[in-house]
């Protein structure tokens, strides 16, 4: 088990490994520069780690995941800000470090290709190796996809009223390491159809949030309390 220096030291070995990434056609995107591989940023030691699909404009821009001024970053604080958390207590990362976007017109975004997604998956594992939290939060079907081998749609998993726990899967240096994950709607989804009343994919997506804290707070009593205290070796 490692500390959190040593967690830093290998995020930073990763992102260094990373940042200039050439594995897939998103490094040289038609019709506009790559500004940023996003690599994932936030606590060395999360709990809890929150998965999207890919950035965006401004996580291109800013080289950050879930811009917090973006549509999707500025729910995703207000969800993680219901439980008392910010995002310095979690780890923010995407499926793909780097935006696609179509090459028809290139400054729409479109989803990560399948070859996109095995091409940076590398990244993610190792990241959550590193990181090892107790809980992921999957957001959207691309994330869903990426790390379980879950059947049923995103729809179907985050309209179960018993908000299930999930298997999640990623390769570490030499074995494949089952987590528990939940799987709920994208927020890029819910500010399209935002929707606060009891009962709605909002307040499912609250009540995923709920469940992860949840579970991170089954592991380990009083971890989110404030301010969010260093993980120890453990
Ligand atoms: N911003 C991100 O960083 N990831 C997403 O999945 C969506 C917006």
């Amino acid at each position: 088990m490692i500390d959190a220096e040593t967690r830093l030291q290998l995020l930073g070995d990763l992102w260094e490994k990373w940042r200039n990434c050439d594995r897939c056609g998103l490094c040289k995107p038609v019709g506009r520069p790559r500004r940023h591989v996003v690599f994932g940023g936030g606590n060395p030691c999360a709990r809890l780690m929150i998965v999207g699909e890919a950035p965006g404009e401004e996580e291109d821009i800013h080289g950050e995941p879930f811009w917090p001024t973006a549509a999707s970053g500025d729910l995703l604080d207000k969800f993680l800000a219901s439980f008392d958390i910010t995002r310095e207590d979690v780890f923010i990362v995407n499926v793909v470090g780097c935006r696609p976007t179509r090459d028809d017109d290139p400054r729409k975004n479109r989803p990560p290709a399948a070859d996109e997604i095995a091409a940076c998956k590398e990244r993610l594992d190792r990241i959550v190796e590193i990181v090892d939290p107790y809980v992921l939060l999957l957001l959207g079907d691309v994330a869903k996809s990426a790390m379980t081998r879950e059947r049923k749609s995103v729809t179907a998993l985050a309209r179960d009223p018993d908000i299930p726990a999930v298997k999640a899967y990623t390769r570490g240096q030499s074995l494949e390491v089952e987590r528990q994950a939940v799987v709920t709607f994208h927020p890029a989804y819910l500010a399209r159809n935002f929707d606060m009343s009891t009962g709605s994919d909002t307040h499912l997506v609250y009540l995923a949030f709920e469940k992860a804290v949840a579970l991170v707070r089954a592991y380990e009593h009083l971890y989110f309390n404030a301010p969010m205290p260093a993980r120890e070796d453990t």
